[in-house]
């Protein structure tokens, strides 16, 4: 698949780490521009390229960047994705450690629907709670006893399929976390968010989630 990754740190680094060397044409994206790609393009065979250009096309696009730099992503970088792309955000609300205060969150929006209100297009929720060094370390083929699992929320089933699907190659199974309005429950703060769990695992997590924000994720 034709997949861009808008953000080249941690997690989006090592996805494009995985995605190329599954064989999709990756392009990527940072906020310093393609020449400071260089060291990951070469390593990886992905394509560098400004965030403006990195979702055109594609059939996959993960927006992985600093929740508080969202707001900042390029005027209408979705524009150009091919008909029914799946919109990944992968963010967490870091209020006191990164992100500052986003008033919508603290009075209960799920993180994943101001992101995509501030983007303008739909978004699967997935990645949030995985630890970026085990999308390298912990991808096991289907079937494995105990494979982890990665909760995933979104309202359009035909992009939460695709994503499912991509987790799979990966070497994840996929808990169906619900629509964007239940996403809270893998939220920063639940039971599920870092959890390395399997299936059963993820889903008795997910189920015992409380919407209430602790203290700890409040700005
Ligand atoms: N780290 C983890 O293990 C982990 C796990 C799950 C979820 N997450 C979440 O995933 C998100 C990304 O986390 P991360 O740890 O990968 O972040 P990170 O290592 O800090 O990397 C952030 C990336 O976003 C890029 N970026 C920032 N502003 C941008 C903009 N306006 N346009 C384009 N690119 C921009 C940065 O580019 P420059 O370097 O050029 O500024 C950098 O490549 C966060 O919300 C985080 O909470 C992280």
């Amino acid at each position: 698949m034709k997949i861009g990754i808008i953000g080249a740190g941690n997690i989006g680094g090592n996805l494009t780490r995985r995605l190329t060397a599954l064989g999709h044409e990756v392009a990527v994206a940072n906020s310093r521009g393609p020449h400071t790609l260089t060291a990951l393009a070469e390593e990886t065979g992905a394509k560098p390229v400004t965030a403006s250009d990195a979702a055109k096309g594609a059939q996959v696009v993960v927006v992985t960047v600093p929740l508080k730099a969202v707001p900042d992503l390029p005027v209408g970088f979705l524009d150009g994705v091919a008909e029914g792309a799946a919109v990944i955000d992968t963010g967490n609300y870091y209020p006191q450690q990164r992100d500052g205060r986003i008033a919508a969150i603290e009075d209960g929006l799920p993180e994943s629907r101001w992101t995509e209100q501030q983007i303008g297009h739909p978004v699967i929720k997935a990645f949030n709670g995985t630890y970026a060094q085990d999308i390298l370390d912990r991808g096991h083929p289907q079937g494995t006893r105990g494979r982890q699992a990665l909760p995933v929320a979104g309202d359009d089933p035909r992009a939460k399929q695709v994503v499912r699907d991509l987790i799979d190659e990966l070497g994840f199974d996929t808990v169906d976390s619900g629509g964007l309005d239940d996403s809270w429950r893998q939220q920063p703060g639940t039971p599920v968010y870092g959890s390395r769990g399997d299936v059963d695992d993820i889903a008795k997590a997910l189920a015992e989630a409380s919407p209430e924000r602790t203290a700890e994720w409040r700005a």
